[in-house]
């Protein structure tokens, strides 16, 4: 006889936090959200901690490169998208670990053969006024000198006056090493009075500009999240049919932590990714697994290797896998299942898996329900792809500014491999679909909005850290009518297009 799940399945929706003591000490900025990303033993410290417990969702709409950047300078972490030739994805991780803080690549570069019209008219358009000279105006050519307003009168000198003539020659100009940190920088910066110094590769070729207002990138960004060479941190989505060629590659790429993307991760095929990368890699090489939605899924990935579980299956904005196939279960049910056998299996074997709620977050309050709940971090991809650094093109539609979100199993996507069931052809249906979602400006406002709400949240719950907050939360079932309580009723909206469903 089959299995029946007790109870129903519950989503977050379904739940509110119900207040407990807060003392004085309880405020916003006192509150720590470190977590871990991978499994420790007891006693030990993770080998990878996010400052943020957020991390941005394996998909071609969400985490590109720039997505990645701007996520780990908040204290998160991306897993850059799979389903791409592994090549691509390792360039990706090789961009997001060669980018410098406080370093930027400059935009506007001259030849020696330009003239000063064509400077003036590059100025016009980009507002630059130094601008680096390289021996073919490519942004990483070989550096030849720079110019700035000091090295012209505009309505004095000819305008066919060419560059070589009038710009200060490489010679003549402080340059710093590719291997100088931003604060070292900063300190030539200041000694010799510049307003910017070129990074240069030992071959002379541009890295970019370190600029005198750019200053101290890390108070900027106290949260961001480095690997010990002070590089961002950035992870990497595998599948488990081509994980013997693409490994390989992103570790040697730099990824720090590697992430099976499936749509059903309690399988043989989860389990023999995860021994091949032990068996090459020992414990070198993180990587997660999933997607499972109960404890024997939780257990079986752990047992395996998993170096965190990801939970969630159909609750995905674009996911249509509940109607197409009528599997997957309540996201909150789901997650308060798996963190108990996360918990039960830490007591047995003093091991901590950490558990991550995938899918399915709609209003900041459902990010502070599932780290209550247990999560130790969250995955997420409509939000992220809100925001102006995800890949896709902001677009109009109606009048309002929209972003394109499209899921991996959409026909768009064509990710097949994420829906590895041994075949060697992509399955005839699809699993996601493609949509518009409103766009919502730059990451950074975005995710500090969030994350005010949760810290003053967890203020209300009298919780200064995720742990605390694990332990202290007191959480209830809401009835249907309650819901409607909950949100504004009974009263006129002065405002017609107020954002009832997108206010996040
Ligand atoms: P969201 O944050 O609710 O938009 O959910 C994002 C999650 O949905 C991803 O991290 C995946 O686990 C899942 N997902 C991505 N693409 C698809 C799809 O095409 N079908 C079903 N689930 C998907």
């Amino acid at each position: 006889m089959a299995t029946f799940f007790p109870g129903v399945s519950h989503t977050f929706s379904e739940y509110l936090l119900v207040p407990g003591y807060s003392s004085s000490e309880c405020i916003p900025a006192n509150v720590d959200l470190k977590a871990p990303l991978v499994k420790f033993r007891r006693g030990e410290e993770p080998a990878i901690t996010l400052n943020t417990p957020m991390v941005s969702a394996i998909m071609q709409a969400v985490s590109g490169p720039r997505l990645a950047i701007a996520l780990a300078q908040e204290g998160g972490m991306s897993f850059i998208y799979g389903s791409q030739t592994a090549e691509d994805e390792a360039r990706m991780i090789r961009e997001v670990k060669s980018y410098k803080a406080g370093v930027v690549v400059s935009d506007s570069n001259l030849t020696p053969d330009m003239t000063l019209a064509e400077v003036m008219r590059l100025k016009e358009q980009t507002h630059h006024s130094a601008m680096p000279v390289t021996e073919n105006g490519a942004p990483h050519g070989k550096l030849l000198g720079i110019v700035t307003s000091r090295d012209y009168r505009p309505s004095r000198d000819p305008q066919d006056k060419l560059v070589r003539e009038f710009m200060t020659p490489v010679e003549k100009v402080i340059v710093a090493p590719a291997t100088v940190n931003l604060s070292e920088a900063n300190d030539i910066i200041w000694e010799n009075k510049l307003n910017q110094l070129p990074i240069v590769e030992e071959d002379g070729s541009l890295v970019g500009l370190v600029f005198r207002k750019d200053y101290d990138s890390h108070k900027s960004n106290p949260n961001e999240l480095l690997d010990a060479s002070k590089r961002y941190v950035v992870g990497a989505g595998i599948n488990t049919r081509d994980y013997a060629e693409r490994v390989p590659l992103l570790v040697e790429a730099g990824a720090d932590a590697l992430c099976i993307d499936s749509s059903e991760g309690y399988s043989e095929w989860q389990a023999r990714t995860l021994a091949w990368i032990r068996e090459n890699y020992g414990d070198s090489v993180k990587v997660g697994a999933g997607n499972v939605v109960d404890a024997e899924g939780f257990r079986f990935l752990a047992d395996a290797g998993a170096d965190f579980v990801k939970v969630g299956i159909g609750g995905g904005s674009i996911c249509i896998t509940r109607e197409q196939k009528g599997i997957g279960r309540g996201q909150a049910s789901a997650l308060i299942d798996v963190c108990e056998a996360r918990d039960q299996y830490f007591e047995e074997t003093g091991v901590y898996v950490p558990v991550c709620s995938d899918g399915g977050i709609v209003y900041d309050y459902h990010m502070t329900l599932a780290l209550a709940m247990g999560a130790d971090f969250l995955m997420l991809g409509r939000y992220f792809a809100r925001f102006d650094e995800s890949p896709s093109e902001r677009v109009t539609v109606n009048g309002s500014y929209m972003k394109e979100y499209w899921g991996e199993g959409s026909a768009r996507a064509r990710n097949w491999a994420r829906y590895d069931l041994g075949g060697d052809k992509k399955l005839s249906f699809v699993e996601g679909v493609d949509s518009y979602v409103p766009y919502a400006g730059p990451l950074r406002d975005g995710v500090q909005s969030s994350l005010l709400k949760i810290r003053s949240t967890m203020c209300n719950c009298g919780a200064l850290t995720l742990d605390e907050l694990k332990e202290k939360a007191r959480l209830t079932l809401v009835s249907a009518t309650s819901l409607v309580e909950g949100g504004a009723h009974d009263v006129v909206l002065k405002e017609t297009n107020q954002q009832v469903l997108f206010n996040n």
